[in-house]
């Protein structure tokens, strides 16, 4: 049978210098390490008990390929695998690798990092904080991920009668239905409104309704808060869609609307059903605005850690409590 080409193809020399780069067991114990840890030379050196000029040579090889993040801090210079620039093929041998092997020499690799971070700085205290002080989202510890943070936020929230649009099958309805007087899911697909009836917070005051985010199913003013995650992209008529927002909130009510940024990557979004390729943030902002929206912020506010590297835009807003001129939010 013939080689199949893929899609985006490396060429036979790249494919080799690949893996020879991960054939060396000793680098990937540096890798395993890099992975959960910035570290320097000397640190790295004390956890795998590898001789210095033999790391200091790995992490030369590994920087050259550009698997690697470097920080200069002080006096110390800290390195890091860096999964954001790797080339795709790189990532997914890592991962393979990663996910499939156990050894002990990894677990006391591990364990005796694990020392070395309590020590550094010199402190039994808060050694790891100061160590990673004003750049803590981009390092581990263990359990702080952004979703137990997210689902520790919602829990100061107070919320009233809270509509999610295109809300697909709840999973994020579920999270804020605790702390909502209601939630209301609409969606246009009957599978997905079906799957997420079979929630168990569906039972909890969790109600699901079939309907078009371009012409709501609901009366005017009815909500207090309105959440637009990841929808917008599925618009025809994104303008219709504000519309449609402004009207079913009661005045004065917030909305959150989450989307891309535009991009260039339509064969990937296609796919995944988007209509509409990012929403630059000061168009958005003018969009709601003039929809009887007073907008309070809207920006990119992260950027995904996997390749394309879409850029996610954050809008928070409140519907004006009388409508803005020009912009009365009216049935379409
Ligand atoms: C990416 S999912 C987002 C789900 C949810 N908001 C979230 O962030 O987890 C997009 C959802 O939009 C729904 N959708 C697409 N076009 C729609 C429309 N015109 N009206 C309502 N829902 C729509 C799809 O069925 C899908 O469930």
């Amino acid at each position: 049978m013939p080689w199949s080409r893929p899609a985006v193809a490396m060429d036979l020399n790249d494919s080799s210098a690949l893996a020879r780069l991960c054939s060396d067991g000793s680098r990937l114990r540096l890798l395993a390490l890099l992975a959960v840890e910035e570290l320097t030379v000397a640190e790295l050196t004390a956890a795998t008990r590898l001789a210095q000029s033999r790391v200091s040579s790995h992490l030369a090889r590994l920087r050259e390929a550009g698997w690697l993040r470097v920080r200069r801090h002080g006096t110390q210079t800290y390195h890091a695998l860096d999964e954001e620039r790797m080339s795709a093929p790189a990532r997914e041998l890592w991962r393979v690798l990663r996910e499939s092997t156990g050894d002990a020499l990894l677990d006391e690799d591990s364990e005796r990092l694990a020392s070395i971070i309590a020590g550094r700085a010199g402190g039994a205290d808060a050694p790891w904080a100061e160590s990673v002080a004003g750049t803590m989202e981009r390092h581990y510890s263990p359990g702080r991920t952004w979703e137990a943070a997210a689902r520790a936020l919602v829990g100061l929230a107070q919320l009233g009668h809270v509509l999610d649009v295109a809300s697909g099958d709840g999973a994020l309805a579920e999270l804020v239905a605790p702390r909502a007087a209601s939630v209301t899911c609409v969606d246009l697909s009957v599978r997905v409104v079906q799957a997420g009836q079979q929630r168990p917070a569906a039972a909890a005051g969790l109600r699901f309704v079939v309907g078009d985010m371009h012409a709501l199913p609901f009366p005017g003013a009815r909500f207090d808060q309105l959440m637009l995650l990841n929808s917008l992209s599925y618009a025809e008529e994104p303008t219709r869609v504000v519309a449609e927002c402004a009207r079913v909130l009661k005045p004065g009510g917030a909305l959150v609307a989450v989307t891309l940024a535009p991009h260039r990557h339509e064969a990937l979004t296609r796919g995944y059903g988007h209509r509409q390729a990012g929403f630059p943030p000061d168009e958005l902002a003018v969009l709601f605005g003039s929809h009887g929206f007073h907008v309070g912020s809207c920006g990119v506010t992260s950027r995904e850690r996997r390749a394309p590297h879409l850029a996610v835009v954050t809008l928070t807003a409140r519907r004006s409590p009388t409508p803005a001129p020009g912009g009365a939010p009216t049935r379409p």
